[in-house]
């Protein structure tokens, strides 16, 4: 079976894409943001010897590292291991991603010309996703959907401005209300980068796409509307002709969900709002993701299924209040010290509960 076969036949009997799109799914679809990373130690012996930009433009490794939580934990769905900046450093950007801090921009952006000098994304550029991309599908068990991914403008804008993870975003926010020419070519061209990023994955057959607004939940509803909505609802307009489930994710942002949902397909819920609660800001027709708090993980066994039920409980609730269905997953990624073997046992309580 080619690549292309497994998504346009297999891609509705997915549990992810069924809760996705309003079917009812074999069974409760769950996977974690970061499943594919530090709290593995298969992971941790190969990053031994690879760098991780050098690992994400490495096909066999994408793969590897990619399939490694799906064998061990049997998550519904797999995520392309990447990073937000690697179309940023496939492009030409200087930047590097450092342990412990995250991504680091060597010349940051901030004026006119700045942004005029920002390099275009060319798709052979990033050749080495679409190549890892194949080959995970050529793997990858037919009901477990492969998740493509890719920063949306605002958090790369956050990390091209200040020059890495910021706290206030103080810079990212004076030249989006003090400068809003050049904030909007810059927001343009990062969605351009976006857009052509999603597209190279999903040529490649990807089952679904979620791009992280990581940091959105800085702004305003109303900055939000003015400064960010435009471009990053165009990204999701430029990918919606491939029918496949647009996931939309970010932290802390609460106020944003009815903003963040309008242009997705899934809306992605950190454990700060209950998924009911989503449901009533958002209104019917979307599926929510979500949302268990990371650090229940590390609360024990008794606490753990009594969080499971309520997120569960509380998804059913959000389905029969006019989502169209419940993708279970946490509000954030996995912490870099949870137990592997808890995160397997989570996806066992939430497959049979
Ligand atoms: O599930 C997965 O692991 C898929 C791969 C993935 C990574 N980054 C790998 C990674 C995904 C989906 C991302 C997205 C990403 N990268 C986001 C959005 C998701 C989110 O957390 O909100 C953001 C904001 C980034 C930028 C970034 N890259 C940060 C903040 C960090 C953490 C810095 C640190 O070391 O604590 C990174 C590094 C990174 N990206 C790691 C991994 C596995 C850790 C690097 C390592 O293993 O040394």
């Amino acid at each position: 079976m080619s690549h292309s076969q497994r998504t346009r036949s297999g891609h509705a009997t997915m549990p992810l894409v069924a809760a996705a799109q309003g079917s009812t799914p074999s069974r409760r679809p769950v996977w974690f943001m970061r499943q594919a990373g530090r709290s593995l130690p298969e992971y941790r012996a190969i990053r031994e010897n690879h760098g991780m930009l050098e690992s994400c433009f490495d096909p066999e490794l994408v793969t590897e590292i990619t399939l490694q939580p799906v064998r061990r934990h049997d998550v519904d769905a797999a995520i392309l291991f990447s990073d937000i900046v690697v179309p940023l450093k496939a492009a030409g950007v200087d930047l590097d991603i450092v342990a412990g801090t995250g991504p680091v921009i060597a010349a940051p952006i901030r004026t006119e010309a700045d942004v005029a000098g920002l390099p275009r994304l060319d798709p052979a550029q990033v050749g080495a996703v679409a190549h890892a991309v194949e080959r995970i599908l050529a793997e990858l068990p037919a009901e477990t959907a492969l998740i493509g991914f890719a920063g949306a403008p605002f958090t790369l804008a956050s990390y091209l401005i200040e020059g890495g993870p910021s706290r206030n975003y103080v810079n990212t926010k004076a030249l989006m209300r003090g400068a809003p020419e050049v904030w909007n070519a810059l927001m343009g061209r990062l969605a351009d980068i976006t857009i052509t990023f999603l597209q190279v994955q999903l040529e490649a057959g990807v089952d679904a796409i979620q791009v992280f607004d990581s940091w959105a939940g800085a702004l305003s509803e109303a900055d939000y509307r003015t400064y960010v909505a435009p471009h990053t609802d165009r990204v999701f307009a430029e990918v919606a002709g491939y029918g496949v489930p647009r996931i939309h994710f970010g932290v802390g942002t609460g106020e944003l969900l009815a903003a963040m949902a309008a242009p997705a397909d899934v809306i992605g819920v950190d454990w700060r709002v209950p998924l009911t609660e989503a449901v009533r800001r958002v209104g019917p027709g979307k599926a929510v993701q979500g949302n268990l708090d990371p650090t229940v993980l590390f609360a024990g066994p008794q606490v753990i299924e009594r969080e499971i039920r309520r997120v569960l409980d509380d998804g059913a609730t959000a389905i029969a209040t006019g989502a169209t269905g419940h993708i279970v997953n946490l509000g954030h990624g996995v912490l870099p010290d949870t137990d592997a073997k808890v995160l397997t046992r989570a996806v066992e309580l939430i497959h049979t509960l």
